[in-house]
């Protein structure tokens, strides 16, 4: 027999028909006379009930059925006669397709730690929430998939392996095939990158803008979604080691054009899951933030807050929380602000988020527009309430002159930038695009406060198991 999603049987009309439902069992409870085996499969959080008479069924098989198990039931769809659900299954036939031994099963009845949780990835799956969450990943990745889609954006997918370092910050997986014990080295002592696999040294993409670029000033409008990998040594609850991004790329769009696409893109996603996840986030807000609804209502129904660098270093520089000592570091202009000074102006200040923009360039990269001041660049970061940066992006120096003087500036490596360079030396044109942290929006979305709960195997410093 075929089976039915429990998503599905839960809002079948009961009438006594056969169905099939499979899942893994909750929990069971009962007596003598009956069991009573709550199932999930995972389509949704509602479990569906099994009704086991204990007449009909062997013993044996009766007592297999505790949490974790596999099972798969033939059933009558029935009314349920208990409160907490509309139907039920009165059990025909039960059929084992894995036990799990109580004894050794990792998850119990009771509530597990996070952190006893992310020590059992691969099974924390099963729980409520993490089946709450990856149902909410999903629902995101779609609503940005259509949500480009709806703008005539192109989906691009960039190479995970390159040689470019896109956001210059040095902080990358390097990708090779020589033998480590045998290094081949050049004549002045350096490794041979030519006798590597590449024939030249490569590594794991930061970022895939750098060929959202050529996409875009090809296709008007383009983004790309895939993973992205940072060699940074900082162990936070903001930070993965390989994480999302999702990063629109823009032909004709300055930095206000930029602002305004960001900001729809994100009600946008907000909306979507909302009203897919809708039992998903309100199991969320019930269970670990109970301001997780508000939150996401007050972000969609607000405009964000937009202002300058300068701006908001005054705001800053002229709080109370600065003049008490209360920031742990320094606040003046040309400083890049850490995520204290940002949750600072998004929950004390405007209490919703911000965008800032034009940022001093020694603290961005290499590719942003120059402002005509000599000091900034027109940069954007959003600014999200519990999280802190969700958005980078800035408008594109599309001047070649410019940029290569910024590129030797900055000593960067300029033959693997070559096809990048080029880009402003052939039907250059005025460009924007920003990157979206999936994982980051994810927290906001879940309420989760640590990003590891939010992908399925985090990778991070001294973290690679699952
Ligand atoms: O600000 P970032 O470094 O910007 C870029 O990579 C640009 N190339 C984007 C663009 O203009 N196309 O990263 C963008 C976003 C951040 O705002 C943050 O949400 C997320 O990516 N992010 C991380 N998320 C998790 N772990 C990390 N280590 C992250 N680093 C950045
Ligand atoms: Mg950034």
């Amino acid at each position: 027999m075929k089976r039915t999603p429990i998503v599905e049987l839960l809002n079948t009309a009961p009438a006594e028909q056969t169905v099939n439902a499979r899942g893994w069992v909750k929990t069971k409870r009962g007596n003598n006379f009956v069991n009573f085996v709550a199932l999930n499969d995972g389509s949704v959080i509602h479990d569906i009930q099994i009704v086991a008479d204990v007449a009909k069924f062997d013993e044996e098989l009766l007592k297999s059925l505790s949490t974790g198990s596999c099972i798969s039931v033939i059933g009558k769809l029935v009314a349920s006669q208990g409160k907490g659900q509309k139907v039920e299954i009165q059990a025909d036939s039960i059929e084992v397709y894995g036990t799990a031994d109580p004894d050794t099963y990792p998850l119990q009845k009771k509530a597990h730690s996070m952190e006893f949780l992310r020590e059992n990835a691969h099974l924390r799956l099963r729980t409520n929430t993490f089946g709450a969450i990856f149902r909410i990943r999903h629902a995101l990745s779609y609503a940005v998939h259509s949500f480009f889609d709806r703008k005539g954006f192109y989906y691009l997918h960039t190479p995970v392996i390159t040689a470019a370092d896109a956001e210059g910050a040095g902080q990358m997986f390097q990708v090779t095939t020589l033998d480590l014990k045998k290094l081949p080295l050049t004549e002045t002592g350096e490794i041979d990158f030519s006798q590597d696999f590449f024939g030249s040294s490569a590594n794991l993409t930061v970022s895939g803008q750098l060929q959202g670029e050529a996409g875009a000033l090809a296709l008007s409008q383009v983004y790309t979604f895939g993973p992205t990998f940072r060699a940074e040594n900082s162990n936070t609850a903001r930070h993965l080691s390989e994480f999302w991004m999702i990063e629109p790329e823009m032909a004709f769009y300055d930095i206000q054009d930029n602002m305004d696409l960001a900001e729809e893109f994100l009600k946008a996603c907000i909306a979507y899951v909302r009203e897919k996840c809708a039992d998903d986030l309100a199991f969320l807000n019930e269970r670990y933030d109970k301001e997780l609804l508000e939150r996401l209502k007050f972000v969609l129904e607000n405009q964000f807050e937009r202002l300058t660098y300068s701006e908001a270093v005054e705001i800053l520089a002229g709080s109370n929380h600065h003049k008490k000592g209360k920031f742990q570091y320094p606040v003046k202009w040309g400083v890049d602000l850490q995520s204290e000074h940002e949750r600072y102006l998004v929950e004390q200040h405007f209490k919703k988020p911000v965008i800032l923009i034009n940022y001093p360039k020694e603290i961005k990269s290499f590719y942003m527009k120059q402002n005509a001041d000599g000091k900034t660049v027109a940069a954007m970061d959003i600014l999200f309430p519990g999280i802190g940066e969700i958005i980078g992006g800035s408008q594109r120096e599309e001047n070649y002159d410019k940029l290569m003087a910024r590129v030797r500036e900055l000593g960067m490596h300029e033959e693997a930038l070559h096809w990048y360079l080029d880009l402003r030396r052939f039907g250059s044109a005025p460009h924007s695009g920003f990157g979206l942290g999936f994982e980051r929006m994810m927290m906001f979305l879940t309420g989760m406060t640590n990003i590891r709960d939010v992908i399925y195997a985090p990778r991070a410093p001294k973290q690679i198991d699952f």
